[in-house]
């Protein structure tokens, strides 16, 4: 039996009569760049996440640029956040013009360690962008705490944790302002690129909602120095129509890793943590390993895709190679990078196929010396 790492396909069917009622919708109004679409889905998405405001934008990173903008990080700013996640979070932050400063991660949750942040903070710090990988919420109340005494915003990435909750709270409203990711692969995810920042502040919502129009306020009075950062009408009817499915599909897949959980239990492996704060919504199943690219190779051709987030931190990128951060520096995120092997996760995926895959897991852990080539 193949198991593939995510089978979109599957999910989209049967929302697809649907999906495409809303696209003959959107192309009889010629609502294509925002309008009114993207409007009902900021209505339902700043509901579903207990929003005051959710301003669609065009993808994730988006979100995360018009974010920072929005609370005042400009050129020769720092931005702390970590080097274990996605570029595009530190992307956002260099875009601004300001240096992003990288603490490490806590080995459990693997998300920002709240214990480092406070000795990152400089006269020159403005904001701390935590990111809630792999659909694990982050610590947020240390980190708020550390931003309340010293007066900084905080952003979070919230791309890969539609749905997450932090005790009890949705995240993307922990902090000033947070942002979402809705491509494809992701728990909630468009036909194509779409993103979003939800808040409960007016100014910060009255800036993304200008900026993501070339800042216009009406036609042709652009009031601020804007962008074309709009989400598609054709996007925001399909994140409606899926947006439905969400609640229950994060709690597929909560109940999923439950199942590798038990089923992993003998294997040499490290597996997820939910900390005692967190309600994940994995969108990723990550198990940390030694000998992990031998281990993924051969989970690949047993017919189990698998996958790696990430295989190298931001700050060993050779993009970020000038801002200096030593190898070594960042120990945890360097130490998960080297270990960390994403199993098939996504709502639709069966008893049997979650059995096949810790099954093919431990077949390949047995056989492993032959697969060290040194
Ligand atoms: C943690 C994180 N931040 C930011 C992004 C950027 O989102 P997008 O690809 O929609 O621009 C992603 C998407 O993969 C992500 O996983």
């Amino acid at each position: 039996m193949k198991v593939p790492f995510l089978d979109l396909a599957l999910h989209h069917q049967p929302l697809l009569p649907e999906i495409r009622r809303g696209f003959d919708e959107v192309i009889a109004s010629c609502s294509f760049a925002g309008g009114k679409y993207v409007d009902q889905f900021d209505r339902e998405w700043a509901a579903f996440c207990e929003a005051k405001h959710s301003l669609g934008v065009g993808n994730g990173t988006d979100a995360l640029w018009a974010a920072l903008l929005a609370v005042g990080v400009k050129a020769g700013d720092e931005v702390i956040t970590v080097s274990s996640t996605f570029m595009a979070t530190v992307e956002a932050i260099t875009h601004c013009g300001a240096r992003p400063v990288f603490v490490d991660i806590d080995e459990r949750t693997y998300t920002m360690d709240p214990a480092l942040v406070e000795a990152a903070i400089t006269p020159r710090t403005r904001a701390i962008v935590p990111v809630h990988l792999f659909g694990q919420p982050a610590d947020m109340d240390p980190i708020l705490a550390i931003a309340k005494k010293h007066g900084l915003s905080v952003i979070e990435d919230a791309c890969q944790a539609h749905g997450a909750r932090y005790k009890g709270r949705p995240v993307g409203t922990l902090g000033d302002i947070g942002c979402f990711s809705f491509y494809p692969g992701k728990n909630l995810g468009a036909f194509g690129e779409a993103g979003g920042v939800v808040t409960n502040r007016d100014d910060l919502a009255d800036f993304v909602r200008l900026f993501r129009d070339h800042g216009q306020r009406k036609k042709y009075d652009h009031v601020l120095d804007g962008w074309n950062a709009r989400m598609d009408g054709l996007q925001a009817v399909v994140l409606s129509a899926k947006l439905k499915h969400l609640a229950r599909g994060n709690e597929l897949r909560r109940q999923h890793a439950a199942v590798y959980h038990e089923l992993l239990r003998e294997l040499p492996v490290v597996r997820p943590v939910v900390a005692d704060f967190a309600q994940p919504v994995f969108h990723i199943y990550a198990i940390r390993l030694a000998h992990r690219d031998a281990v993924l190779a051969a989970m690949n051709e047993s017919g189990v895709s698998c996958g790696i987030h990430y295989p190298v931190p931001v700050h060993r990128m050779k993009a970020y190679e000038h801002l200096g951060v030593p190898p070594g520096s960042l120990p945890v995120s360097e130490r998960c990078a080297d270990g960390f092997l994403s199993l098939p996760m996504f709502p639709e995926l069966t008893e049997p196929q979650l059995r096949r895959v810790a099954e093919a897991l431990a077949g390949v852990l047995q056989k492993f010396p032959s697969l060290i080539k040194h």
